[in-house]
């Protein structure tokens, strides 16, 4: 057996209701005063009530102005806000943009200085504050994993920061939570999930039988629910299935890294501002292909895991998996193309950029095929 280091810093709480414990869980961690951060959406439309009901006794504050495309001027706001209102734990109530934008605040505000300084991996080397990641939509894994993104608009790229003291202390799983996310995005990140668990599988140090189970078992959770979750929202077994493949998914790329296909989905976001799960369900399948000739045998693996094929020959269950994801998307109404998905044409120059943000994310050294440029050019006009 190859050798491997596995690591889960981040205690993984599930219950439905799991919500309304949150500010205990945060008085565990001796927190006194909270900062919460979530967005306009997730606080207006009420759906934090059971959450933020428990708090009425604790002080805290909160923030609820963090924007989809989330930002290092939106970090430095919250950071101010909360060394003012002298905060002592982070609390992140919502998907992957929050609870991103609350990892960076954390390093903001416990390691100060310039945030630029800790973008890239391993740049952090001390204990943040206590954070607890409540998660309301089911994709990303943020709640779990030892990486955040948020934009710099003014290089137009997303800065990415990684180390293992980024790992939330608790993840509260909640499905009622997600009950309310629309179908569009239930669907797309539910696709983001499925490709951390794809990506992972083949990543080049994706050789542990711990990340191996979890990318196995949370695809599989993912072909088996994501239909139901995205037809019918109110389902609380199938936005639960989601939920913990989700984490699981978050589990295993943090261990195990991505690939191609979020280097592809990275770019699209910074430039467009296409959702990451959209993105990355468009271009899973360009990735897969690309990759085929030389981790077709995992992805035949894969496939037979999961249930999409029956076939011995690898390349027949790396076809019938691909045939898998496609009328997964087609049945989540998800776009295919990038110009379905308000991509607008891609002239030379919007390729050209493209490929320098593709080819400078760290994402893609964990791909286990090598990619050139002209080959993410190319992947690029095959998914427009
Ligand atoms: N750190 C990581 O490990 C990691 C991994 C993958 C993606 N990401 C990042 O996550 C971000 C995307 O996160 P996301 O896909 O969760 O979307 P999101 O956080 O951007 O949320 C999208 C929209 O959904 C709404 N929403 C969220 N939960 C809802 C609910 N329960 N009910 C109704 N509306 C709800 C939000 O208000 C928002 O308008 C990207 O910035 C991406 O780079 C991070
Ligand atoms: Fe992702």
């Amino acid at each position: 057996m190859n050798p491997f280091v596995f690591h889960v810093p981040t205690k993984i709480a599930f219950a439905e209701g799991a919500g309304s414990s949150t500010c205990e869980i945060v008085k565990e961690l001796a927190g006194n005063k909270a900062l919460i951060i979530t967005d306009k959406p997730l606080l207006e439309g009420g759906y934090l009530t059971s959450v933020l009901e428990g708090f009425e006794d604790m002080p805290h504050v909160i923030f609820s102005d963090v924007p989809s495309d989330s930002d290092v001027d939106c970090v430095n706001t919250i950071a101010e806000l909360a060394r003012t209102e002298e905060c002592d734990c982070i609390v992140a109530i919502g998907g992957g943009s929050v609870m991103d934008t609350a990892k960076v605040v954390n390093i903001c505000l416990t390691l100060g200085g310039e945030i630029l300084e800790y973008q890239g991996l391993n740049n952090i080397a001390e204990q943040l504050l206590p954070l607890v990641a409540v998660p309301t939509t089911a994709g990303t894994g943020s709640e779990v994993s030892m990486v955040a993104m948020v934009k710099d608009h003014t290089e137009g790229k997303k800065l990415l920061f990684g180390s293992r003291y980024l790992a939330p202390s608790v993840a509260i799983l909640d499905p009622l939570l997600t009950v309310s996310l629309p179908p569009k995005l239930t669907a797309a990140t539910g696709l983001d999930a499925l490709t951390h668990a794809i990506e992972s599988y083949v990543a080049v140090i994706s050789n542990s039988v711990f990340t191996d189970s979890l990318c196995t078992d949370s695809a599989r959770m993912v072909f088996e629910n994501l239909r139901t979750a995205t037809k019918n929202g109110a389902d609380i077994e199938a936005r639960s299935q989601m939920l913990v493949a989700s984490t699981m998914a978050g589990v295993a790329f943090t261990n195990s890294g991505v690939g191609v296909v979020h280097a592809l989905a990275h770019s699209m976001g910074a430039k467009f501002g296409t959702h990451h799960g959209i993105a990355n369900s468009i271009f899973l399948p360009h990735g897969i292909l690309f990759n085929m000739d030389i981790a077709a045998e995992r992805y035949a693996r894969l496939a037979r895991m999961v249930g999409v094929s029956k076939s011995t020959k690898d390349l027949t269950a790396t076809k019938d998996l691909l045939d898998a994801i496609e009328q997964l998307c087609i049945d989540c109404g998800l776009p295919r193309r990038l110009r379905d998905a308000g991509v607008p044409e891609l002239n030379n120059s919007d390729i050209e950029e493209l490929v320098v943000l593709a080819v400078s994310d760290p994402a893609i050294m964990f791909n286990p095929k090598d990619c050139s440029e002209k080959d993410i050019q190319e992947l690029y006009e095959r998914a427009y």
